[in-house]
């Protein structure tokens, strides 16, 4: 694909869309889990330039996808045959207006948590540690300590592949669930209003430096991995139904699953893809035959 974009004369295009084209980008590289082939990439500075970006590709009928933060993407070995399309980091990520704040889909998630602290302004002390941006964990709904980041949710600006507009919205109670969206999969979130509840610094603070330190305690922070691999199946605790299988330390390849957190695989020795793939489906066999559950994951996986 890279040398079939390249004689369509896509880079010089792409300028005329405020974007950068990145040829043969290894995924590697965007990825938290570290793993994942080579793919063409285009860099957005501008999301107003979004809907024409995409029609262009459409039109050439070059497949493509919306690549973020890649903090919960586990990308295949192979080269790719669709394009990134990535959204580059700009200065005014975060505009804050009274207890409301405008956040780019584009900002650290950690980042804009702790930018509206600092203006006294709390309700995602939980999300601090999740990594990511702040457009993933809208897609996702991330949460952590018992916030997602649904539950703060105004207004949501998004641009819908269906109807080929930028479109915002007031998100319905339904839209937000537990690690799942109503969002079609090709709708790319580009800025989101969040209305946060006016709280002293200090206090913000204090709530934050406890999530760490739990989270320190429980999860391997410091170590390549994509968070929770399967969700929690309800009322369950998948990582600890892996626990008491006693299938932490278990090995493929250079995929290993944690021992600080049994739903956490981390690529420890140079790990491909493939090696956490068998390590998921080893885990996944494992559980229905011990437990008769049959475990969704919560980690998104792109095979070509
Ligand atoms: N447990 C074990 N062994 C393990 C891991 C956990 O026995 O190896 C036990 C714990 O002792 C606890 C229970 O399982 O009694 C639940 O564990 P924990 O409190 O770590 O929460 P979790 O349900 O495993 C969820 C989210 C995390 C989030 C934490 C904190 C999911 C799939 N995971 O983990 O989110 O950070 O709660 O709120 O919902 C993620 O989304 O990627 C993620 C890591």
């Amino acid at each position: 694909m890279s040398q079939l974009v390249q004689e369509i004369g896509i880079a010089k295009e792409m300028a005329a869309f405020g974007a950068e084209w990145l040829p043969a980008v290894p995924m590697s590289e965007h990825t938290s889990l570290e793993v994942g082939g080579r793919a063409d990439m285009v860099r957005v500075r501008d999301l107003r330039h979004i809907p024409e970006l995409v029609e262009y590709l459409d039109e050439r009928g070059i497949p493509w996808r919306f690549l973020g933060g890649g903090s919960n993407l586990l990308i295949s070995d192979d080269d790719r045959s669709d394009v990134m399309i990535h959204l580059a980091r700009g200065p005014s990520d975060v505009v804050f207006d009274g207890n409301r704040v405008q956040v780019s889909a584009a900002a650290n998630l950690g980042t804009a948590v702790l930018q509206c602290a600092k203006k006294n302004l709390g309700g995602m002390e939980g999300l601090v540690g999740v990594p990511g941006t702040v457009g993933g964990a809208l897609r996702m709904n991330a949460g952590a300590y018992g916030q997602q980041i649904g539950d703060v949710v105004r207004t949501l600006t998004l641009y819908r592949h269906a109807t080929g507009q930028i479109e915002t919205i007031h998100p319905e109670s339904g839209s937000f669930a537990y690690r799942h969206t109503s969002f079609a999969p090709d709708d790319i979130m580009l800025s989101v209003f969040l209305e946060l509840a006016e709280r002293p610094y200090s206090e913000i603070l204090e709530r934050i430096k406890q999530c760490n330190v739990k989270r320190r305690a429980s999860q391997p922070i410091n170590e390549k991995s994509a968070g929770c691999i399967f969700k929690n199946p309800p009322g369950g605790s998948t990582g600890k139904m892996i626990d008491e299988l006693g299938l932490k330390g278990s090995r493929v390849g250079g995929a290993v699953v944690s021992e600080r957190h049994a739903n956490f695989i981390v690529n420890r020795y140079h790990a491909k893809a493939a090696d956490i793939l068998k390590l998921i489906e080893m885990i996944r066999e494992r559980i229905l035959k011990a437990f008769g559950v049959e475990l969704e994951e919560e980690v998104i996986i792109w095979k070509n």
